[in-house]
């Protein structure tokens, strides 16, 4: 079958993509201090020719750590470090979104100078997984400390404010990090969150906290350059809920009657980050299940091929497919696919950390050849 339907341009919010193969955000922990490098810059230009590149995610404050050299987007150093991965991916041509996040319960005491615990919306440990300490060791989770209600005001404005800092360092928008067990999803699904004030019980109740999160950055930087992503059913970080369809039918027609510019769902056939090369197919199909409930477009992400991306589109379950473990090994994805090209295989040892190996020596094919 053609993928030809992968070529065709979409508009998402105030972006116009010239294609619809988007470069998913992947953390590559390789921005000490918090700081994007040179090396970044060249990292996210070699990948420029992606309709979208959605940056690995981005600290909202000190507070939101919860990787290793993982950057920030909360003082001057960070945003000037990101101005110039954004320069180098404009001046090829290409269109760069940051994806902001706080970590909540998955990060560790030894992120904070004197010590302080994770926060999270109740004091509950995920089990299994390891947090990920500054210097690179794993260590077990630690008992997050339940975030105060009158905390979460300066929640939702680091959120805003990083998203201004991020329009400030050139991003044509911002992606909101719901998924994956981090703090706003831990906020949203019921193992992790037992809060008993207005942030806490009802799905309602639980949604409240993401929705003030969007409104806020929607009021800042725009609704047509925003961005949410969410992963129902995924299990990454331990997260549970006792009813995914209810809770995420209920997030996604919020966010629909915000007309934010796109819709991003991970679907948990892959590990929700690619931890295992299987797909599991057992399991729900978050697109077609969601996608009619999000009046905008709606990207796709988890354990695609060409083949299988265009086909999710042709069925509607999809607008545009997001690759990330791809895109790790094959700088020019886009150029690949459409050649039907062999594809560079990724290298999981060299996912986290370190320096060129892994990052920007993926060849491209023309420098294959
Ligand atoms: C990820 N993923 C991810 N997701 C996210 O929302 N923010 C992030 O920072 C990361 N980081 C990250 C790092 C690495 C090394 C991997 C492999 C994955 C998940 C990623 O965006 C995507 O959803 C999954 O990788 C599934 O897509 P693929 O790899 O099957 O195309």
């Amino acid at each position: 079958m053609s993928i030809d339907n992968l070529y065709t341009p979409l508009k998402l919010g105030a972006l116009e993509l010239p294609h619809r193969i988007i470069m998913a955000p992947l953390t590559r922990m390789r921005s000490p201090g918090g700081v994007p490098t040179a090396l970044s810059a060249e990292y996210y230009a070699q990948r420029a020719s992606a309709a979208l590149i959605v940056t690995e995610s981005a600290a909202i404050s000190a507070q939101a750590l919860g990787y290793p050299d993982m950057p920030g987007l909360y003082n001057a150093e960070q945003i000037a470090g990101w101005k110039r991965v954004t320069d180098a991916v404009h001046a090829k041509g290409g269109r760069i979104i940051a994806q902001i996040v706080h970590s909540g319960r998955t990060s560790h005491s030894s992120y904070s100078a004197s010590g302080a615990l994770a926060v999270a919306p109740s004091a509950i440990v995920p089990v299994g997984g390891q947090a990920f300490t500054p210097s690179f060791s794993l260590e077990a989770f630690e008992v997050p400390r339940a975030l105060e209600t009158h905390e979460l005001a300066g929640v939702v404005e680091s959120f805003r404010q990083a998203a201004e800092n991020a329009i400030s360092a050139g991003f044509d928008g911002v992606e909101i990090h719901s998924a994956n067990g981090y703090l706003l999803d831990q906020f949203l699904q019921d193992n992790s969150n037992q809060r008993t004030d207005e942030y806490g019980g009802s799905i309602d109740r639980r949604a409240r906290l993401l929705l003030e999160v969007v409104d806020a950055v929607a009021q800042s930087i725009g609704a047509d350059r925003l961005g949410v992503r969410l992963s129902p059913s995924g299990n990454f970080n331990d997260m549970r809920e006792s009813d995914p369809v209810g809770l995420f039918s209920h997030v996604i027609e919020a966010l629909s009657d915000r007309a934010i510019a796109y819709l991003h769902l991970i679907e948990p056939r892959a590990s929700s980050v690619g931890l295992g090369d299987d797909l599991s197919f057992d399991v729900a199909n978050n697109a077609r299940r969601f996608r009619r409930l999000f009046k905008g477009p709606v990207i796709s992400a988890g354990g695609y091929t060409a083949q299988s991306g265009s086909e999710a589109l042709a069925a509607g379950d999809a607008d545009a497919i997001a690759y990330g473990r791809m895109f790790i090994a094959n700088p020019d994805l886009v150029e690949r696919f459409k050649s039907s090209a062999d594809l560079n295989r990724y290298d999981r040892n060299t996912f986290y950390g370190g320096a060129e190996q892994g990052y920007t020596d993926y060849p491209a094919l023309n420098a294959a050849q």
